[in-house]
């Protein structure tokens, strides 16, 4: 195996800054691969992991841990953890019961087919992407509010909201990577609000202390008065005082229409595990059962990882997988996705069949955008000590969302917008390609790739895994639990092991270094694949149950994510 396990791992470290600072923490210690018996937290950022712990120690669920590491991520990660963005949840409960619960942003009323087109129908630069029209509305507090009615153990929404809204008003301290976000950023958030706002106003560096007054009022609202406290009163009006600035559309009317969903999980084996993902306006669920259905036809062996036969029947797998994605997958309240026959075993053998053991299949190319991401969106999950487990990934879209963060009430809006198919046949963002199943329409939700999963055997939890990464969250995911199930890696060496992506158009295999061997890549490159090599993929969480029934978690090594359990 061209990935030797043990050695690459940084089992733990510190990031320490600067002196002691009154009541702020002067570091973060980030725990990469550990191993638990009762409960345990995977997130992007040591600050929202430790919220997530405290509230388990303190007799909190899953659920009640989700909450609080949802508001506390848009603190301590705001390129990605939001309230002004969506998500979705899945919640497996300890009997087995598996719940799916869609809080994506929707089309505004006053959306349309064509608001990014210019009067020829050719697509206006940014208009999607960034500032103000580029927004969908929020659903993550929603999403928060609903989870806690029907779930939360301890009942007490403020014990929820309250660590991040000290976060935020106390101030947090800056790990590297968001002080050169913020640094990396500071002409874009200048742009997109033509003032100075919190994250743009100075020179940021590790170590520097954080302090964000406007959001903590706004997690004051919230944290006092639930979801009215973000769809009513005073931080609706600043959402919509905001629109008005730049040319949004987000409306009162908006805000207070939106309702997060319930949805029925997409459910299926492989191998005998069970896995529980999610359905549209994901893809994620759907395209990850075509994947591993697909897979599951052939026989896998030990020494097989990342070699050319393997990879070469991946790689030609997922180029069908995205095709059907770009023409059938849309927000099923709004489009007949033809859901049965795309899973179906029938279909699924069907669309191998003309599979080329020795040849590359050949798509005609098309200039496409690149699927260079990996910081956007954001993942954890966590098992509480009954069992319980939730799988979590929320976005803002693009790292920062819309760059427009909301005058006076501290926080980004996502870009959201851009996920819908604003031209049929013209790639988004991600390179992806969408058609008449994922146009827009008022009240819609746009197609996601995000793909939180759950595993379990015999009826017992073996896993949740997840990740960010826009086009690329399906593969990642996809890899990381062929590498559970088939190659036997534990919870960090399933996440840290080097991934690659095909997407269907553009017609490339992306990889990481150390993913291939110059034979590999050769072998791969005869057969007709174009390789190319690219930064990281995705930022995978992975709990894991061992065989002694212990957690196992694993906090990707591509970030400064973490793990904590006891
Ligand atoms: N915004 C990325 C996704 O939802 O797939």
């Amino acid at each position: 195996m061209l990935f030797t396990r043990p050695k690459l791992y940084i089992l733990f470290f510190i990031v320490a800054f600067g002196c002691h600072t009154g009541k702020h923490l002067t570091e973060y210690q980030i725990t990469k691969d550990i191993v638990s018996d009762k409960a345990m937290v995977v997130t992007a950022h040591p600050f929202a992991t430790q919220v997530g712990v405290d509230i388990l120690k303190s007799g909190g669920n899953a659920i009640d841990a989700a909450i609080g590491v949802q508001f506390a991520l848009q603190v301590c990660f705001p390129v990605a953890g939001n309230i002004g963005g969506g998500g979705f949840l899945m919640y497996r409960e300890s009997n087995g019961k598996v719940h799916a619960l869609d809080f994506r942003e929707k089309a505004p009323a006053a959306a349309s087919k064509d608001m990014y087109l210019d009067a020829k129908g050719n697509i206006i630069e940014d208009l999607s992407t960034f500032g103000h029209l580029a927004a969908g509305v929020p659903g993550s507090v929603d999403g928060m509010w609903e989870a806690y009615q029907k779930f939360s153990r301890l009942k007490d929404w403020k014990k929820l909201v309250k660590p991040s809204y000290e976060g935020a008003k106390n101030g947090i301290l800056l790990t590297p990577r968001e002080a050169s976000g913020f640094n990396n950023n500071a002409e874009e958030f200048l742009k997109a609000n033509g003032r100075p706002t919190v994250y743009g106003s100075q020179k940021w560096k590790a170590g520097d202390i954080l302090k964000q007054t406007e959001l903590a009022e706004t997690l004051r609202l919230i944290m006092e008065n639930g979801r009215d406290g973000f769809y009513k009163g005073k931080v609706a009006d600043l959402i919509v005082a905001e629109m008005k600035k730049g040319k949004g559309i987000i409306t009162h009317e908006d805000l207070e229409n939106y309702h997060s969903k319930w949805r029925d999980p997409v459910l299926f084996s492989y191998r005998g595990y069970e896995i529980a993902s999610m359905p549209p306006p994901s893809s994620g669920g759907i395209a990850l059962l075509q994947l591993l259905k697909m897979t599951e036809k052939i026989e896998i062996q030990d020494n097989d990882w990342h070699k050319t036969p393997l990879t070469h029947y991946i790689i030609e797998a997922e180029k069908r997988v995205y095709a059907d994605r770009s023409k059938h997958l849309g927000d099923a309240d709004f489009y007949p996705v033809p859901i049965k026959t795309l899973t179906s075993d029938a279909y699924i053998k069907e669309r191998m069949s003309d599979f080329n053991p020795t040849k590359a299949s050949y798509f005609e190319d098309v200039e496409a955008g690149n699927a260079y991401e990996s910081d956007q969106t954001t993942h954890f999950t966590i098992v509480d000590e009954e069992g319980n487990a939730v799988s979590l990934t929320t976005t803002l879209n693009g790292g920062y969302g819309s760059m427009v963060v909301v005058e006076g009430a501290g926080f980004l809006l996502n870009n959201e917008m851009d996920d819908f198919s604003s031209k049929p046949g013209t790639p988004n963002l991600y390179g992806l390609i969408g058609a008449e199943a994922n146009k827009i329409e008022p009240g819609k939700r746009m197609l996601s790739s995000m793909t939180p999963t759950i595993i379990s055997r015999d009826g017992r939890l073996k896993a949740t895994v997840g990740t960010p990464g826009g086009s690329t969250i399906i593969t990642s995911v996809f890899q990381t639990i062929v590498n559970i199930i088939d190659f036997k890696m534990n919870a960090y060496e399933s996440v840290a092991a080097p991934r690659f992506h095909h997407q269907w158009r553009p017609e490339q295999v992306y990889y990481e270094d150390n993913c291939f061997t110059p034979e590999t890549l050769k072998s791969l490159s005869i057969m007709g694949h174009s390789m190319e090599r690219r930064g990281p993929i995705g930022r995978v969480e992975a709990i894991v149950v061992d065989k002694n029934g212990r957690l196992t978690g694993g906090a990707d090594p591509r970030g400064e994510d973490d793990a904590k359990g006891y």
